[in-house]
């Protein structure tokens, strides 16, 4: 991305995760997590549409006869204006958002062309933590123990002193039992793994490194918001099926064990917003009054480290 555009650009970029945000807010509580999702995606386009850049959808919805919308390949915003990659997550926890709990969001980075991995949409194992540790201190092809001994010596505290955050999945069972045998404090979320991992950039979250499987998806996102705060995420994919391997492939992925880090996975000038839907420890949810609804967001990017937290009044007309 050009440097003007993309500074230019990053407000366009708050203001597609808002309008998604304030759609699917319609839907906090009311069980329908589909609809809630239907809705975000549909601002979310919208929104799009009135970007002065024209972007590729890489990580979206999933594939064209799966997805009408937001489909990885279709093309978004100006025809005539600066190519660029985009990787979206209309509403991230949709069942959050459905049961009117903590943490759901709006999520979209955009990047240049080709910057961001073109993920299937299948599980992806990873590990992360904040911009405090040097290069190498976590590997996938180590064990959890090896992993936060490594962390512990670099923060200069003991093992027992440390805290992960890990999706609540039976799949976990083994991951949090040697957690717990180390001592170390495990957050375990319901759902969520985007903000879990930009959680490790915050010194005072309690959440020294993030570790699991969660969705390849939210991997390239999570690593878009790393490129921006700084940190560490290492992943890779997991095949439940030779389908999704075919699938994999016919979307360019060679070497399908392949250990992406941060930079695999998303490359370049990185922008990234994320937008709260419902509460949460990332940013508050949608408030809305007779006259405003208001939305909270954080807006950063990658090529001057700026973070922002924006705070938005629509006026209801
Ligand atoms: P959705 O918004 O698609 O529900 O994703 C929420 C999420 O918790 C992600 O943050 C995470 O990567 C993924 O689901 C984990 O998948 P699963 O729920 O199948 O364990």
């Amino acid at each position: 991305m050009e440097h003007s555009l993309d500074r230019y650009v990053a407000l366009e970029v708050v203001r597609v995760t808002e309008a998604a945000a304030m759609a699917a807010s319609r839907w906090i509580g009311k069980g329908e997590s589909d609809a809630a999702d239907a809705a975000a995606v549909d601002a979310m386009r919208a929104e799009m549409q009135r970007m002065p850049v024209h972007g590729r959808i890489v990580i979206g919805e999933g594939e064209r006869d799966e997805a009408p919308m937001l489909y990885i390949g279709e093309m978004v915003g100006d025809p005539s204006g600066t190519a660029v990659d985009i990787a979206v997550d209309p509403l991230e926890c949709t069942t959050i958002c459905a049961h009117g709990a903590a943490g759901s969001l709006s999520v979209m980075a955009m990047a240049g062309e080709g910057k961001f991995l073109h993920a299937p949409d299948v599980y992806m194992e990873k590990i992360a933590v904040g911009p405090f540790y040097p290069q190498g201190t976590i590997s996938l092809d180590r064990t959890l123990t090896e992993n936060l001994t490594l962390v512990a010596q670099h923060k200069g505290c003991a093992v027992a002193e440390l805290g992960i955050s890990i999706l609540d999945r039976p799949r976990h069972q083994a991951l949090i039992k040697e957690a717990r045998s180390l001592g170390v404090r495990v957050i375990l979320i319901p759902d969520g793994d985007v903000a879990a991992v930009i959680h490790t950039t915050q010194a005072d979250s309690g959440i020294d490194l993030y570790i699991g499987t969660g969705g390849a998806p939210e991997g390239v996102l999570a690593a878009a918001a790393l490129r921006c705060l700084g940190g560490t995420i290492q992943g890779r994919l997991v095949f439940s099926t030779e389908e999704q391997k075919r699938r994999a492939k016919q979307m360019g992925i060679e070497d399908l064990n392949r250990m992406y880090a941060t930079e695999d996975l998303a490359a370049g000038d990185v922008i990234f917003s994320a937008t709260g839907v419902t509460d949460g420890r990332l940013v508050q949810g949608v408030k809305r009054t007779s006259t405003h609804i208001t939305t909270h967001s954080i807006l950063m990017r990658s090529k001057s480290g700026t973070v922002r937290t924006i705070t938005s009044d629509y006026r209801i007309k």
